[in-house]
């Protein structure tokens, strides 16, 4: 069951610890190992008290909630009866107590263009763009697809969305024509906003076109508003779309935020799973926000002052809850940079953390990765002295590159929170609580406050410590999702039906005899491509979705810098294997899906191998694709030879 090919060798024998530095624990908020212990024991006791305090005091209330949870195994209400907006608590609450004129968004742009907008600026925007829809008739309920570039207007939409009770899906500008109008189609989208263009690494990636091919196919979608970034030309359908710029000339500043049940569904975000279809995840008001806002305070322990700066991109979760919906109720000044990090050189980063003076800087394994290739001259010509704390999320990260973070970029005196989450936890579920808790390389170390885990066994029962199990929850929170758009069935099959009462996370774990946990890989067939999920069977069937093609296998194999790589092994119907038509079916996965999903290798073979029930042997395949000796059971094989043929192909 356990993955014992993956992560785990790296980090199973890691016994460095790092302590808090003292000044930090000095004015941390959970100072010491001890006050964690209290306050973790004490959400564990009561966790319905422990959230209906933080609930009553961390969010401002339209209405009173008047129950805490009401939990119908596997449907979680929180908060029930009260009225809340998640914009109001982002936004109008700073400034109407007196914080309008702090900065909330320092934005940077690709080509060096830069602004900032106060929590008072940002209400005026926010306000104006919901009027904006508004006046196209968008509304409460309604579902709103954002595909845009990590501009202020991101942030800007997602708010007012938020605001006027209208349900926003983000689709990562990356992905294709195809995957935004299933995306659409699923969500059942009233409207599209995107941009004319984004830039990328200098050059400009045609959103609107791209938006305009999968309008085509999004009978729902009756607008497209489109913000002007790049000043590109763009193809125009009067009536459907709209400018952002003339939208909001016309719109009032005053627009009252909509009272909010707790559980009205605030976002649809899709997220790949083991099956073909993406799914939509299902997140809600007043729970989400206060797991945002209480899980951003306690692990980046963010105080007034601090610059804080999460790489992430709004089109994944990270950067809804820790690009929007956390800082912005903590009432943190938030950088958002729109570009790559390798332009116009390999030191924008750190070029930027030290003209912003950033304090709290929050990224990816797989871009330290890159930064450890792109060597440490780039790091070293900047001065980095402001950062006060490090993070990573998406993946675990190997303690060598743990090192260098550590060592090169925190100049050994930032804790590094690793902080392991998912899309459907809504927040950060385990990591280091930076004042309190010592490090090991490569851990996330120990649960947040009204969380508990357990590793469990395949019958559901807790293993012991060191033993590797399936990861699950096993009480509800706040944040968590709170079902799949449209698809009640498979929310219960996929988190709620192979372990009873408890969460299945899909990931292996392992607790050391300390308490602290190691994540091990997933338990599924998902990949994770630079910190991104990515579905074998949605590769797969956009593969045999090519004329040529008979039969795909997508399996995943170590990379340098993406962690994982994309290794697909095809069949094909008639066509002779060549490099054109290599080079053909990338671009069709492409095309299909996005650029993220785009395989590294592929290998013509004229078989796949297949158990004899019919199940393509993936381990197997895995170990091919990662040039490893077989270790996998070969015994249910059925034709043998297949094998031998498959190493002959190697590249
Ligand atoms: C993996 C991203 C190890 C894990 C927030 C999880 C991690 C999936 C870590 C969720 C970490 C995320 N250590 N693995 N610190 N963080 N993962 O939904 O497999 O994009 O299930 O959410 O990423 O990916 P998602």
């Amino acid at each position: 069951m356990v993955d014992h090919h993956g992560q785990i060798d790296n980090v199973m024998h890691e016994s460095r610890l790092f302590p808090p530095p003292a000044e930090f624990s000095q004015q941390a908020r959970i100072p010491t190992r001890e006050a964690y212990d209290q306050l973790w024991q004490r959400a564990a006791d009561d966790p319905v008290k422990f959230w209906e305090e933080l609930g009553r005091e961390e969010l401002h209330w339209f209405e009173p909630f008047t129950k805490t949870l009401e939990w119908n195994e596997p449907y979680a209400e929180w908060f029930v009866g009260g009225k809340t907006n998640a914009c109001y608590n982002c936004v109008d609450k700073h400034v109407n107590e007196g914080r309008g004129g702090r900065t909330a968004i320092i934005w940077e742009g690709e080509p060096g263009d830069q602004r900032t907008l106060t929590y008072s600026d940002l209400l005026e925007q926010v306000c104006r763009f919901a009027n904006a829809m508004k006046s196209l008739g968008i509304g409460k309920g309604d579902r709103v697809s954002i595909y845009m570039p990590m501009t202020p207007e991101l942030a800007i939409a997602m708010l007012a969305c938020a605001r006027i009770g209208a349900v926003h899906s983000v689709i990562f500008a990356g992905f294709s024509a195809e995957a935004i109008a299933e995306r659409n189609n699923d969500a059942g989208a009233k409207a599209v906003i995107t941009a004319d263009a984004a830039w990328r690494r200098g050059k400009a990636l045609p959103l609107k076109h791209t938006v305009d091919q999968a309008l085509v196919k999004s009978p729902t979608v009756e607008h497209c508003i489109v913000l002007d970034r790049v000043n590109e030309a763009v193809e125009w359908k009067h009536g459907r779309d709209h400018w952002w710029h003339e939208l909001v000339r016309e719109a009032s500043p005053e627009c009252p935020a909509e009272p909010m049940d707790s559980e009205a569904p605030l976002f649809i975000l899709y997220t790949s799973g083991s099956t073909g279809k993406p799914k939509g995840i299902k997140h809600t008001t007043a729970g989400y926000n206060l797991y945002a806002k209480k899980s951003f305070e306690w692990v980046f322990d963010h105080r007034e002052g601090d610059v804080y700066w999460c790489t992430a991109d709004c089109g994944w979760i990270t950067g809804h809850s820790y690009v929007v919906y956390g800082p912005f109720s903590a009432g943190a000044t938030c950088l958002m940079y729109e570009g790559a990090p390798n332009h116009p050189s390999e030191d924008r980063f750190w070029d930027i953390v030290e003209r912003h003076k950033v304090t709290l800087f929050y990224t990816a394994p797989t871009a330290i990765r890159a930064f450890i290739k792109w060597g440490n001259d780039h790091v070293q010509m900047h001065d980095l002295s402001s950062l006060r704390l490090l993070g990573t999320v998406g993946e675990g990260i190997n303690p060598q590159a743990w090192m260098w973070y550590h060592e090169m970029i925190g100049d050994e005196k930032c804790p590094i929170v690793d902080t392991w989450w998912q899309t459907e936890t809504g927040g950060i579920m385990m990591s280091p609580l930076p004042g309190a808790i010592a490090t090991k390389p490569g851990s996330c170390c120990v649960p947040l406050p009204g969380i508990l885990p357990v590793i469990v066994d395949e019958d559901g029962d807790e293993v012991g410590v060191d033993k590797g199990g399936w990861l699950t929850i096993a009480h509800p929170w706040p944040g968590m999702l709170r079902g799949i758009w449209g698809d009640e069935d498979r929310y219960q099959e996929v988190y709620w039906s192979k372990v009873p009462g408890k969460y299945l996370a899909g990931d292996n774990a392992r607790r050391d005899g300390d308490g602290y946990y190691w994540i091990m890989g997933r338990i599924d067939d998902v990949l994770n491509v630079s910190g991104h999920r990515l579905s074998t069977i949605e590769i797969e069937s956009a593969l045999v979705s090519h004329p040529e093609v008979a039969e795909a296998a997508a399996v995943g194999r170590p990379h340098e810098l993406k962690g994982e790589a994309v290794a697909v092994f095809v069949t094909l119907k008639n066509a002779k294997p060549s490099d054109e038509l290599r080079e053909a079916l990338k671009q069709h996965v492409r095309k299909e899906i996005g650029a993220l999903a785009q395989p590294d290798d592929i290998r013509f073979t004229n078989a796949l191998p297949k158990t004899r029930s019919g199940k393509i042997m993936r381990r197997l395949l895995k170990d091919i694709a990662a040039g490893k000796e077989m270790v996998g059971d070969t015994t249910t094989l059925e034709d043998y030879s297949i094998i031998a043929h498959l190493r002959d192909d190697e590249e």
